[in-house]
């Protein structure tokens, strides 16, 4: 009997080729799929030893490939390429096969595909992977659901091939039943948008504020990637600044078209906020923006017909300094609205979320891996009913002492007409969270002077409405 493989992987393309390969480097055996002869031949010949790592464009070899209870494991682009994959592959499954989607698939996508595979004897699991290509080579973060029982089969696995934080620790946790996984991942793409919003804003302010070179961006990120804002996004934006343009001059980010694409993860995030009722606008602008770019003749058109403000400079060294600190300021607001999105989604869809395990699979592999996930940690450790990061012990004197360069810079911003959306938005969601009185009692009065919509008294319990022409 010819010999059986420990783990089957269902589309071999940059991702899936990826992760195959550190599961077989982390001492699995693994047969690949896929329709594309090119990408089997491919993965064949990089993987060397094919008692190790094999694979097939035929579907019936795959399967008969790998040992019973089948693992089987899909890095297709999420949508119908799923279903069509499950569709074709139920004819050959054997009871208790697993198939783990590693896809950003919709949520509820995940909860319908597990109900109709557990309906048929199989178990399922959503799965999000983060660390793009280089992450599922050398350890992905991975956010598993599903049922506890079907995440045993895979465990080991996934131990093994996730990345480890600086404590060892794998980051790979079971994060609760049906598609806690999958939503887990959609929100860390949703704080992964403002994050890169927050960062493009600051990078904006440099250049236009400070006169800095790509050259000196790339030093100052650099230098804040050895302190408090160490993060991956920061490591490569760096990074990104020093990278010479390969078909002309200069340096390539300036030859960069400045309209950013989405694949959804964002704008899902925003959209299941809204329905959840949990305010996250950091995340918000940071999808809005994204569609604002994407307008790019509208724009050209429309900065002719206006004078923009007469730009002021900013010291440089006060400039570094204030960046600095707003972006770590703001950096904290886009977690804590994730969290925050979390933690109503947990009880909305009783996936029973723990919020520091979560924070400690974020702390390596994934997109938004940054040391400032350490304090996170702890915070929900201390209190694991925290309802927002905001107020957490641990962050009050962060927070303190670095609002008010955030204030300096999106009032600089506001002067000189530079769009700081995801930072005026952080500080107005602090503002506005740390507010015992907002102005709303306006809006309850509005709301019941026409349409008698009722409102609550703060001197008084009940329901009133008043006829206010009278
Ligand atoms: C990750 C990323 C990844 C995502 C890309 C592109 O965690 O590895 O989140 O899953 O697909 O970042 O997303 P957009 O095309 O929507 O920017």
């Amino acid at each position: 009997m010819s010999k059986l493989y420990d783990f089957g992987l269902v589309g071999l393309g940059v991702m899936g080729r990826n992760f195959i390969l550190n599961v077989v480097d982390n001492g699995f055996s693994a047969f690949g799929l896929d329709l594309n002869e090119e990408s089997v031949s491919a993965l064949i010949s990089e993987g060397g030893d094919i008692n190790k790592v094999n694979a097939s464009s035929d579907l019936a070899q795959f399967v008969s490939s790998l040992a019973k209870p089948r693992l089987i494991m899909l890095l297709v682009p999420a949508g119908k390429a799923v279903d069509n994959v499950i569709e074709n592959l139920v004819p050959y499954l054997s009871k208790e096969d697993l198939i783990i989607d590693g896809g950003n698939s919709f949520f509820t996508d995940t909860d319908r595909r597990e109900s109709y595979l557990n309906s048929l004897g199989f178990h399922f699991i959503g799965a999000g992977v983060s660390g793009g290509a280089d992450g599922a080579r050398k350890g992905p973060s991975i956010m598993p659901g599903g049922s506890k029982p079907s995440y045993q089969y895979i465990q080991p696995i996934f131990e093994a091939v996730a990345a480890k934080a600086h404590d060892g620790k794998p980051c790979v946790a079971y994060l609760g039943p049906k598609s806690a996984g999958n939503y887990v991942k959609m929100v860390h793409n949703g704080i992964e948008y403002g994050m890169m919003q927050l960062i493009s804003e600051i990078y904006d302010l440099l250049r236009k504020a400070g006169n800095f070179t790509n050259e000196e961006l790339q030093e100052i990120f650099a230098e804040w990637n050895a302190g408090r804002l160490q993060s991956f996004l920061i490591e490569i934006t760096a990074e990104i600044f020093g990278k010479d343009d390969d078909k002309g001059d200069g340096k390539l980010i300036d030859k960069i078209l400045d309209k950013a694409k989405q694949k959804g993860t964002g704008k899902w995030t925003s959209q299941n906020a809204m329905d959840l009722g949990i305010p996250i606008p950091t995340i918000d602008i940071a999808v809005s923006m994204r569609e604002i770019s994407a307008l790019k003749n509208e724009r050209i058109k429309a900065d002719s017909i206006y004078d923009r403000p007469q730009l002021a400079l900013i010291e440089n060294k006060s400039l570094i300094a204030f960046a600095e600190e707003a972006l770590y300021f703001s950096f904290i607001c886009a977690y804590s609205q994730g969290f925050h999105q979390l933690s109503e989604a947990s009880k909305e869809y009783h996936y029973d979320l723990d919020m520091a395990l979560i924070s400690q699979i974020w702390r390596a592999g994934c997109i938004i891996r940054a040391s400032l996930l350490e304090d996170i940690t702890i915070a929900f450790k201390e209190d694991t009913q925290l309802p927002n990061l905001l107020v957490a012990p641990k962050f009050v004197d962060k927070i303190q002492s670095t609002v008010n360069s955030v204030r300096e810079l999106v009032a600089y911003g506001a002067k000189n007409g530079i769009p700081l959306p995801g930072l005026s938005n952080s500080l107005t969601y602090f503002d506005a969270y740390t507010s015992s009185e907002l102005p709303l009692n306006l809006i309850q009065a509005q709301r019941d002077h026409f349409g008698s919509h009722t409102y609550e008294r703060n001197d008084m319990p009940g329901i009133f409405h008043t006829k206010w022409g009278e």
